[in-house]
Order: C-alpha cells, then sequence, then structure tokens
C-alpha cells in the first residue's frame, strides 16, 4: 500500500498528525416519533432511524457507551398533529418535550439539545407561520410560537435550545423568552449561517418535513451570500446565543473559517443529511473507504474552526476513535 513505503516524501508528515477530531466535538442528532416500539430506518439515510421515545434511551444509552455526551432532537409529528398553526410544537405532551425529559430523566451527564423549528408541525411544511391567503411568513406570530416551544423544551429539561427556522429576531427573542419564565441556564445554539441548500433532502424525507409550496430561499440564506452569513453571525452572538453554527459545513468551510478568525466565540457546524447521504452511497458503490472517508470530512471541519460537530456519523466515528 501507498501509505506504506517508508522514503515516500510525505510518510513522516503523515505521522506527526494526530486527528483532531475527538468524541467530545461530536454531538448526535436524532429523531423522535409517535408512538411506542417503534423504531424506522430512515431509507435516504442508511444506518440513521427514527425512535419512539422508550426506544430512543437505548440508541443514547449506546451512543454514551460510545464517549458522546451530545444530542440534539428533531421531532417528527404525525400529519393529524400538523395544521397551520404549529401549535403541536410547544405542546406539553409533545415528542420531544416527552423525549428531553425521558432523557434527562435516565442520563443527567448528557447534554441535551432541541431543535426549535415549526417546519415539522405545519402541514404546508414551511419553518413558520404563514400569513393568510398570502406566501409570507408571519414574523411575530413565528417568534411567539418558537418562544413557547423553547420554553416548554427548557421545562421538559432540555440544557440548550437551537432555533433554526431563521425568522428575523430568533435568538434575541428566545432568549428573552427563557430569561422570563426563568431559564437563564437554558443555552441558545443559534443555527446562524443556514444557508437554502440542496444538501438538506434526506433530513426532509426523515422529518417529512418538504415544504408544499415554494421554497425556503426567503428566509435560508442564497448560498453565493457570504456577507450576509458573517452578518447572521455577529448579530446572534449580540443577540445572545452561547455558541452559533455554520450549516451546511462542506461547501461553507470558507465560512466557518472566517467566523472563527472573526469571533472568539463558540462554533458549530452541521455536518447535515446530504453530506452523510453522498458518503454512505460513495461506500456502498465501492468507491471510497468510510471510515478514512468519514475521518477527512470531520478532520476538515475541525480545521476550518468548528468547537462542535453536528453529524450523523457521530456513533460510528466515535466507534472508530475507540478502536
Ligand atoms: C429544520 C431543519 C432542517 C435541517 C435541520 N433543521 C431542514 C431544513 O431547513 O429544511 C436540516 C438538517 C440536515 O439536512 O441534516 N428547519
Amino acid at each position: 500500500m501507498l501509505e506504506s513505503i517508508p522514503f515516500m516524501k510525505t510518510s513522516k508528515n503523515q505521522k506527526k498528525f494526530a486527528c483532531p477530531v475527538s468524541v467530545k466535538d461530536l454531538i448526535l442528532p436524532c429523531f423522535v416519533i409517535e408512538g411506542t416500539r417503534r423504531k424506522e430506518p430512515i431509507r435516504s439515510m442508511p444506518g440513521i432511524s427514527r425512535f419512539t421515545v422508550d426506544l430512543l434511551s437505548k440508541e443514547i444509552s449506546q451512543a454514551r457507551r460510545l464517549g458522546i455526551r451530545s444530542v440534539i432532537l428533531f421531532g417528527v409529528c404525525s400529519r393529524r398533529h400538523r395544521n397551520e398553526t404549529g401549535e403541536y410544537a410547544y405542546s406539553p405532551n409533545s415528542i420531544v418535550a416527552r423525549a428531553v425529559a425521558a432523557i434527562k430523566d435516565i442520563f443527567s451527564d448528557v447534554c441535551v439539545m432541541t431543535d426549535i423549528c415549526l417546519c415539522a408541525y405545519m402541514s404546508h411544511g414551511h419553518c413558520g407561520i404563514v400569513k393568510k391567503g398570502s406566501r409570507h411568513i408571519d414574523v411575530k406570530a413565528t417568534l411567539e410560537a418558537l418562544s413557547k416551544m423553547a420554553v416548554t423544551h427548557a421545562r421538559a429539561g432540555a440544557d440548550w435550545v437551537a432555533p433554526s427556522a431563521m425568522t428575523h429576531r430568533q435568538v434575541r427573542t428566545l432568549r428573552r423568552a427563557l430569561d422570563r419564565y426563568g431559564f437563564k441556564k437554558t443555552k441558545i445554539l443559534g443555527y446562524s449561517a443556514k444557508f437554502a441548500s440542496n444538501f438538506y433532502g434526506p433530513f426532509r424525507d426523515a422529518a417529512d418535513s418538504a415544504p408544499q409550496f415554494g421554497d425556503r430561499s426567503g428566509y435560508q440564506l442564497h448560498y453565493a451570500d457570504s456577507k450576509r452569513a458573517l452578518r447572521e453571525i455577529a448579530d446572534d452572538i449580540q443577540e445572545g446565543a452561547a455558541m452559533v453554527m455554520v450549516k451546511p459545513a462542506l461547501s461553507y468551510l470558507d465560512i466557518l473559517k472566517e467566523a472563527r478568525l472573526k469571533h472568539p466565540f463558540p462554533l458549530a457546524a452541521y455536518n447535515v443529511s446530504g453530506e452523510y447521504a453522498m458518503v454512505k452511497q460513495g461506500a456502498k458503490a465501492g468507491f471510497w473507504d468510510e471510515k478514512k472517508m468519514v475521518f477527512e470530512i470531520l478532520s476538515s471541519i475541525k480545521r476550518a474552526g468548528a468547537d462542535k460537530i453536528i453529524t450523523y456519523h457521530a456513533k460510528d466515528a466515535a466507534g472508530w476513535l475507540k478502536a
């Protein structure tokens, strides 16, 4: 094998570099569904499943044994609970609220984050409440719903809430709502630079949250708009986020690096569903070695400046790091 030829110029170099990624950097995304005793594999994301609350603890216990200490939860609401207000998102009985409580009850050392967005609770699949008779987001109503959702999750025990609806001033609004209800310690992870990306395809399959009309370009960033991305990051820091995020990761490593250089502030990157699916499909086709590919990708995200990486590879990577 090439890598073992001792006289190659790079061989010494290769050894010098330990893997920069540690299991502590990884955040595992989990999809929660209604019902009991169901584990549903996601067709577009081989190796990832959606779990009912009772089975989720098993998944998290496995992850925990591998050294993972942070998870982010996404609720996948059944069609019958969806409507034009997305109110199920902030019901105290919602799947995510119950999942948070169940996890915190069993694993007090696992940091639980929740995604704060309405798309999986809406009949139309958009991230906010749409004004009646129009195709515009009702910002005020959306912020109110997102605030209620965040407070509900905080009350259930969430350590972090992560607003991803890309509504104007969502971080400031959530910070105020959390403080007002006595959840000063609940932190906010801003999906600050969230691009309207083609890489979210498999996630929308997983969460059944594809918009029924139009697209998300009205509230997510255009992939060419680096200036606005950096402005959003600065704004979220100002508004009270405790960590900011760039999403997706791989096509936006430049943004990540710029954010890193500009702000000495906790920074996360989301290695999204489409990025994951490509690695899996390529490995399945025999185009590359999955483990090597995953390490190269995670290392590049880390090298660009991410402190934390949300990734569907988390369990595999943790296992490989341990071996
Ligand atoms: C909710 C949300 C999305 C993702 C995370 N939160 C989907 C979207 O914006 O359409 C995508 C994550 C992924 O692709 O892994 N708004």
